[in-house]
Order: structure tokens, then sequence, then C-alpha cells
């Protein structure tokens, strides 16, 4: 990889009041097998934090339920104090001790969740928190107003910088835009499902980031064999092409690719750079 790669070159987006490169990192990839327990090269998940923040990566998308725990034990680790970084967490939901993926909504719950992440990040205040709603494949749409006045009163008392939310219909968004202002949507979106284009419109009208977990498809790397051929003319990869896609798909999405590989992570911030052509994208945006 060139050594002039960078993160900026997809530009930047203001998350609440902070510059964040608009391709970022998620930290769910750095943990053990089923996204529990320690990375199995411990040193080279450190070495993955560093490089992302040498190649101008400054926004991470992280979890205390990435472990649990352990992606969080790996960003202090590596980057504490975080110097000019935008760290970016969600609650809501918890891990037993078999892995299962359980709901954590209750009120003490999520202000257990709140310090848990800031005690384990070692923050004063976290840059911003998503609050996590349940559902997997879609949005389950249960109403949130309960659980976004706690984490909005955490806000007020000055723990949490900006709010978010995560996994969530329009409906729940203007749930949530009456209690206190969103700064972030993470759903899942990336080029072949796009249940949420409606959605990613909404955010970019008023100015709120939309940030797609799975841009890469997530445990079913996206494929086909249009984005095998656009890649080839560039002379690039299938993950390139995705990020380039999402990136030039509307100025409001923020890409958070995970990845334990330094070299995937090089060539996931190369991806920043690549400009795909209106032809391109139109035969891309075919794909689903
Ligand atoms: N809000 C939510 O409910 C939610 C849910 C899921 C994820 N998230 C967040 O979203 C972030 C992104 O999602 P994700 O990490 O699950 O999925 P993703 O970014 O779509 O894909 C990650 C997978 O792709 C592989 N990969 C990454 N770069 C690659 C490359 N250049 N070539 C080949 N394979 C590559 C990774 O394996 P290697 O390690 O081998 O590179 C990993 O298996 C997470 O890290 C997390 O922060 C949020």
């Amino acid at each position: 990889m060139t050594s002039n790669i960078s993160a900026t070159h997809a530009g930047h987006w203001d998350l609440g009041g902070r510059q964040v490169a608009r391709l970022g990192y998620g930290t769910m990839r750095l943990t053990g097998p089923g996204i529990m327990g320690p990375p199995k090269d411990h040193d080279g998940a450190i070495a993955v934090l560093r490089r992302a923040v040498e190649l101008g990566v400054n926004h991470f998308d992280t979890s205390d339920y990435y472990g649990p725990y352990v992606a969080n034990e790996l960003l202090r680790e590596a980057l504490h104090p975080y110097d000019g970084l935008v760290l970016v967490t969600k609650v809501g939901a918890r891990r037993d001790e078999e892995g299962a993926w359980l709901n954590a909504l209750g009120a003490d719950e999520l202000r257990e969740a709140v310090h848990d992440n800031l005690r384990r990040l070692g923050v004063e205040r976290i840059d911003v928190v998503n609050l996590r709603m349940p559902g997997f494949a879609e949005p389950e749409g249960t109403p949130l107003e309960e659980q976004f006045t706690v984490l909005a009163q955490l806000r007020e008392q000055g723990l949490i910088g900006e709010l978010g939310v995560s996994n969530v219909t329009q409906d729940q968004l203007a749930q949530a835009q009456k209690i206190a202002p969103v700064v972030c949507v993470q759903n899942l979106y990336n080029i072949s499902q796009r249940r949420d284009e409606e959605l990613v419109r909404t955010c970019a009208d008023q100015g709120i980031a939309y940030v797609p977990f799975f841009p890469l498809g997530g445990f079913e790397l996206v494929d086909d064999p249009r984005l095998k051929t656009i890649a080839e003319h560039h002379h690039a990869t299938v993950p390139q092409v995705a990020l380039a896609w999402l990136l030039q798909r509307s100025p409001n999405l923020l890409a958070i690719p995970g990845t334990s590989s330094i070299g995937h992570l090089e060539e996931n911030v190369a991806g920043a750079s690549l400009r795909l052509s209106a032809d391109d994208v139109a035969t891309l945006d075919a794909i689903a």
C-alpha cells in the first residue's frame, strides 16, 4: 500500500460539532470469535487501532458489549487519551455467558451501561452514545421515548456529548427527536441491503449522519459480478468499491468498516479515494 492513503480523502462530516473523516472504523471485529472474548492476536489488534489513526481515521464506533468489554479495553490501551478522536458507543444490549445478544433497555441498565463505558474507556464524557433498539434484520419498531429520555438526562448531566439512535425506523427517529437532538442514525445498510433509502434521505435533509452497520455486508460480505467488474476496471477490490459506493451515495453517510487486519484496514482506507463514474454508480445502484 502507498503511504499517501488517507481516510480524509473522502472528506469530513460535522458530527455534533466535531469534524470526523467520513471513513471511520468499527471495533466489533477486534474481539475473539463470535464477538466474544479477547482477540487471538492482542498486539495485532492494538496495531490495527493505531494504524487507523495514522491513516487519518478519527471516528471510532464501539460498544462495551463487544467482547463484552474487550473492544473498549483495546481502544483504551491503544488510543487513550484519544487526542482529536471521536468515540461513539452504543447501549441497549448485553451478552450472556453463552454470547446470546439480549436487550438491556431498562432505565437502570442504560445508566449503568453509560457509566461502564465511561469507566472502561477512561473518559469523563462520551462523545456520542447511540441507543440501540431491538431487532436484527430489521427494527422491531417499539417505542423508545422512555429509554431515550434516560440518555437525554445523562447528556444534560454532561456525561454524554451527543446522542444517536441505532436500528430504528423513521417513526422511532422522530420520537427521539422530540426528546433531544439526534446527530446520527446507525442502521443496517450496504450496497445490497437498502431498505433504508428513505431514512438516508431524511437524515441528509436534517443534517444527521447516517452510519451504516455492516457496510461491507457484515458476516456475509457483499458480492456481485457487477461489483467485481467495476473493481477490476479500477484496479481495486470489491470491498473498496462497496465503500466508495457508500461514500458517494450521500454526503451524510459515514462508513465504519470493521477489520482485524492491517492489510484490510489499509485497503479500506485506500477505498476512500476511489472515485466511481456516473455509469459505475448507475450499474451498482441496480444491484439491490
Ligand atoms: N448498531 C449495530 O447494531 C451494529 C451491528 C453490527 C456492527 N456495528 C458496528 O458497525 C461496524 C461495521 O460492521 P462489521 O464490522 O460487523 O461489518 P463490515 O464492516 O461490513 O464487515 C466486517 C467483515 O469484513 C471483513 N473485512 C473488512 N475489510 C475487508 C477487506 N478489505 N477485504 C476483505 N474482508 C474485509 C472483516 O474481516 P477481517 O477482520 O478479516 O478483515 C469482517 O469479517 C462494527 O465494527 C460495529 O462497530 C453496529
